[in-house]
């Protein structure tokens, strides 16, 4: 039986599971929370709307880790969202505590599963995740770039009034203030960004997207975003368990790509069976090469405050 898990019945994780039961790739979606009664009724839901929606999977609800035992890929959503005025760094503390004991337990079960890990600050509690599992690092993945890339094609095809399949566009970087929007990467109906946008006009866009959580925050007051964010993690789920290797930016462990070694950080990879089946080298400019140095320079210090943390 194939299966993929999903921790957290919130929003995040409840919209990520019912995406993954609508593209039936697997047989079985394990949605667990700690409030009982919650996986369990919102499971029973999305079961009900198969005949409609015409799909086989199946979705547990479950408050039991047992019940995720033999999961291909893990998606751990747990942990708290952002109110609005905080930034995703004041999650540090209390979500590393959350996301760390979450790990052992999935591990507990499901030794050999890939993680993709989407809780806020998402490098650094990617980063947690993968020391605290012991996997290798192709398996431990965080989901950041598919999001922030999806947001920042939105706000140029709306901008220009143009289809979203004609805009190509990516970001790389931290899933935060040193978000990387690589505009010699994009490019509208085949012609670079720079010809059909103004500097002013890339320069908002770019903001706007950097912001792109915050402003969802802000019009929500409580919560965070979930439609698009779950549309991103299971693009990633679904790209594992179908290896399918396609190229997205997420978020990686680099081994000297960019001149980067050893940080968790946006960057293009290529996913598949084995997970993070290589991290890819596009050509960037020099100047969003050292943006991206500097992002994982930021990343970098606050996993050394990270590690300060005392976990009972
Ligand atoms: C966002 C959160 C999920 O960017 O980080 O909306």
């Amino acid at each position: 039986m194939r299966k993929v898990s999903v921790v957290g019945a919130g929003k995040y994780g409840s919209l990520t599971a019912m995406r993954l039961a609508e593209s039936d790739i697997v047989d079985q979606v394990v949605m667990t929370d700690i409030v009982e009664g919650l996986p369990q009724g919102l499971a029973l839901d999305m079961n009900q709307a198969r005949p409609v929606e015409n799909y086989s999977t199946m979705v547990l609800g479950t408050n039991d880790y047992a019940d995720t035992a033999g999961s291909e890929v893990v998606v751990i959503t747990a942990g708290l969202a952002r109110k609005p005025g905080m930034s995703r760094m004041d999650l540090l503390e209390v979500n590393a505590k959350i996301v760390k004991g979450v790990t052992e337990s999935i591990l507990e079960y499901s030794p050999d599963a890939t993680l993709v890990v989407v809780t806020n600050p998402l490098d650094h509690m990617t980063t947690l995740a993968f020391e605290v599992s012991g996997l290798p690092s192709n398996k431990v993945i965080g989901q950041a770039g598919i999001l922030d890339s999806s947001r920042f094609v939105h706000f140029i095809s709306e901008k220009l009034g143009v289809p979203i399949s004609e805009v190509k566009a990516m970001t790389l970087g931290s899933h935060g203030e040193t978000m990387v929007p690589v505009p010699s990467q994009c490019s509208v109906s085949g012609k670079p960004l720079t010809e059909v946008l103004s500097q002013a006009d890339i320069d908002e866009l770019v903001d706007r997207t950097r912001a792109g959580g915050a402003e969802i925050v802000g019009l929500l007051k409580t919560g965070s975003a979930y439609f698009a964010p779950s549309s991103a993690a299971a693009a990633m789920v679904k790209a594992i368990i179908t290896d399918s290797k396609e190229i997205m930016p997420v978020c990686a462990m680099t081994a000297g790509e960019y001149g980067i070694e050893g940080v968790y950080l946006g960057v293009p990879a290529r996913l598949g069976a084995k997970g993070i089946e290589e991290v890819v080298e596009l050509n960037l400019t020099d100047a969003e090469k050292s943006l991206l140095v500097e992002a994982a320079d930021a990343v970098k210090a606050k996993v050394d405050e990270l590690h300060t943390i005392t976990f009972d």
